[in-house]
């Protein structure tokens, strides 16, 4: 397949783009290159010759349609976006802006090239999102966030995401745009900015600073390791069905506190201190609106396209350790960006 991929140069878009080139399809990576976004992060396949870069912005319709019919993709997988909760929390500005009428705009531009195309039902417009549309669970094991999960988004990165939800199936029931929406949990893994919760405890740990948890380091997540995330959403765009959207989790419910100590004995192991890394470990004042916990019930993309996740959250976790170790020159690059190392989101 030809697959146009928003946001290839961020963390799970780069993850796809890798994946999808690896597998033998074609990519054209749309990305406008914020501060999420790095090149490197797609370098082992640059040279490819099924792979093309566009450095473009999804509210820029008139570069949306160049590159539509230039590159006549068979599908386009959407995960560009602003994606940080705590910046969401000091500036929610651009999170409405790219989020949701960067979302619109690029759905105004698909259903343009697709009628131009004859309306080819082989044509997908799959719509990347978060779990976190669904708000926030009570404390108790049977219940878990479903497809059919009344939306509940509490910060404005989530709403913003929820917005992009609906316009993407609004434009399925209104102009028969053949589309797939994926809401996914939390993903860890290589080529995670260093800006977010695993990478800021590994870089912390090992630069010897106070590791910070959010409150009580109860809140609960459901981590899914980025490169099972790619491999989940490369099968939801060829075997999803039209319309249908397919929650993806990892199986690995895990609170805060028990993320950071899991990551702490690992480093003890592969990159021994002075000390235990968990004495590190400080208790900071809460994000406002944190949610209490997010689990995923995957029942439906087990059942219906045989996905499942092939790391367990332990597993996951050694790898993305032991691959930060082994590339201090692209976290250290990216430390230098702006807001990076600085407490945000505090504001209430
Ligand atoms: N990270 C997670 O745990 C997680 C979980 C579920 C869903 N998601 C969703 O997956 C998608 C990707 O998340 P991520 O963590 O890789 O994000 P990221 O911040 O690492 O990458 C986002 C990419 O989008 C690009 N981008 C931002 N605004 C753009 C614009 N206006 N035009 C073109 N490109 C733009 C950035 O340059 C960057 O390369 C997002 O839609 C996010 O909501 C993320």
């Amino acid at each position: 397949m030809k697959l146009l991929v928003t946001g290839g140069a961020g963390f799970i878009g780069s993850a796809v783009v890798r994946q999808a080139i690896g597998q033998g399809h074609q990519v054209v990576n749309v990305d406008a290159l914020t501060y999420a976004a790095c090149l490197d992060n797609v370098a082992s396949v640059a040279d490819a010759p099924g792979y093309a870069f566009e450095q473009a912005d999804i509210r820029d319709r008139a570069a949306m349609d160049r590159i539509l019919d230039s590159h006549k993709p068979d599908a386009i997988m959407h995960l560009a976006a602003e994606s940080h909760v705590d910046r969401s929390i000091d500036g929610p500005g651009t999170f409405i802006e790219t989020n949701i009428t960067g979302t619109y705009t690029l759905l105004e531009a698909a259903r343009k090239y697709w009628a131009g195309a004859g309306k080819p039902e082989s044509f997908r417009f799959h719509h990347i999102s978060t779990d976190e549309v669904f708000g926030s669970l009570p404390d108790d094991p049977q219940v878990m966030f479903t497809e059919t999960t009344a939306y509940d988004p509490r910060s404005p990165y989530s709403a913003s995401k929820a917005a992009s939800d609906h316009l993407v199936s609004a434009w399925h029931h209104t102009y028969g745009l053949p589309v797939v929406m994926t809401n996914c949990s939390n993903n860890y893994g290589p080529f995670h900015f260093p800006e977010k919760l695993i990478p800021v405890i590994i870089l912390g740990a090992l630069a010897g600073k106070p590791l910070p948890i959010y409150g009580d380091g109860s809140n609960v997540r459901d981590w899914l390791y980025v490169e099972d995330h790619a491999d989940a959403l490369l099968t939801v765009v060829q075997k999803g069905e039209i319309g249908r959207s397919y929650n993806i989790g990892g199986e690995n419910e895990r609170t805060n506190l028990e993320l950071v100590q899991t990551l702490c004995g690992i480093l003890d192991r592969l990159r021994p201190g002075a000390a235990p890394y968990a004495e590190q470990i400080t208790f900071v004042t809460d994000r406002p609106g944190h949610d209490a916990r997010y689990a995923i019930d995957p029942t439906r993309i087990r059942e219906e396209l045989g996905w499942r996740p092939s790391v367990t959250v332990e597993e996951g976790l050694e790898k993305t350790v032991q691959w930060y170790l082994d590339n201090e020159a692209w976290w250290r690059a990216l430390q230098t960006r702006e807001g990076v190392g600085q407490r945000l989101g505090k504001a209430g």
